[in-house]
């Protein structure tokens, strides 16, 4: 389409309509924005970069390590490849979908043990246990098995990059894995924190972020220096949707070609910028709905006193009501008696006025000073 005939199309028949809009559909960007998920993190947000690594490479066989819901497979089977599917724990709907598509084969297994039991690939998609020993393992193996692959990997940036993660259960021994807790992190302080980016059980974080063998970057930078250092290796990274990572041999077929075709995407400053952005946005919006369920569980709470404190108040009221009737009864006994009982000797009114005078006397008695005479 010419820059004449763009300006011409209208509406749907526009390239790119669902980023624009147009005078007759203005809400499509907002419709097409509020039909992702709040929380974008697939690797399917990556089809453009797997096109363009496909474009520039022959790969008729892909290793995805961590499919979760399966939705990234197919994109790999469409540009033409047979997947290997690797994913520890699939559940019911994930083995329906990949048994739907024969280009698809479901590997139940953990990475990297499985790795050695499958075909040499061409493309390795690395999205499994977020780890410096698993990845570190991963990429061991890849370099020294599968040396033109081309291997992609997500997470390697916050907040995996310099803190480990580890899928539950996890079959690290204790000496691979750092301390780690159920909270999560957040950009906006150091520090773990419950209303940070947590795994709700599926994973944990390390307690601890930086320093040697934790994150996935951490085990790209040893595997480069250890393993890949010989080989002429190199890394890329796309800085969007929490990095996405090409790692090749530069004497691979393709690699100048791809690494080429992506620059303009992993120089952008720009991009960085808006994933940045997005992670802070993200993790202020996991602050907020953490502060509004913990008002609400002591909204809640306050709700229970007061109605505990209405109840109390409500058996209170019965009990004096059932005090005064008890009491009433009881002055109306007390009258009858007195009707009934011969004539007082002393009235109640002139026992009040003796009381008074009493009283009065005893007042004067106490003002007297003292030695005076009685
Ligand atoms: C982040 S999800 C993968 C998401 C998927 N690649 C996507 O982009 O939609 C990570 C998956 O890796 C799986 N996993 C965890 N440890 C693994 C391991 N050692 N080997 C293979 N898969 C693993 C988890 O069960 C989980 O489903």
């Amino acid at each position: 389409m010419t820059p004449d005939e763009f300006t011409r199309a209208s509406g749907a028949d526009r390239p790119g309509h669902e980023v624009t809009g147009s005078r007759e559909d203005p809400h499509a960007q907002a419709r097409a924005a509020r039909a992702q998920p709040l929380l974008l993190h697939s690797m399917s947000l990556f089809r453009e970069l797997f096109e363009t690594i496909f474009a520039h490479r022959e790969i008729a066989t892909v290793v995805e390590v961590g499919v979760e819901s399966g939705q990234v497979s197919s994109v790999y089977a469409d540009l033409g490849a047979t997947v290997h599917c690797v994913e520890p724990a699939p559940g019911d709907e994930l083995r329906a979908v990949l048994a739907e598509d024969p280009r698809l084969n479901l590997v139940e297994g953990l990475s990297p043990a499985v790795l050695g039991e499958l075909p040499a690939a061409d493309l390795y998609v690395l999205d499994g246990d977020h780890n410096y020993a698993v990845v570190r393992e991963e990429l061991a193996w890849i370099m020294a098995n599968a040396p033109d692959a081309v291997v992609a990997m997500h997470d390697v940036l916050w907040p995996c990059g310099r803190r480990d993660f580890y899928y539950q259960p996890s079959p690290l021994a204790p000496g691979d894995a750092h301390p780690a807790t159920t909270d999560g992190p957040t950009v906006w302080h150091d520090d773990l924190t419950p209303a940070g980016f947590v795994g709700d059980g599926v994973f944990t974080a390390a307690v601890d972020a930086g320093g040697p063998r934790n994150g996935v970057l951490t085990a790209v930078e040893d595997a480069l220096a250890d393993d890949g250092a010989a080989g002429g290796w190199r890394f890329a990274i796309v800085p969007a949707v929490f990095g996405f990572g090409v790692l090749m041999r530069t004497s691979a077929p393709g690699a100048e070609q791809i690494f080429d075709a992506l620059r303009p995407l992993t120089s952008s400053n720009l991009l960085a910028a808006l994933e940045n952005n997005r992670i802070a946005l993200y993790t202020r919006v996991l602050q907020l709905q953490y502060e509004a369920a913990a008002r609400t569980d002591d909204a809640d709470r306050l709700t229970e006193t007061v109605n505990r404190q209405q109840q109390e108040i409500v058996d209170l009221r019965a009990e004096l009501d059932r005090a005064k009737a008890e009491n009433a009864t009881r002055r109306q006994e007390l009258d009858r008696l007195r009707g009934a009982s011969v004539p007082q000797r002393v009235r109640e009114p002139e026992l009040s006025e003796a009381v008074t005078h009493l009283g009065r006397a005893l007042s004067a008695r106490i003002r007297k000073p003292p030695g005076s005479a009685r």
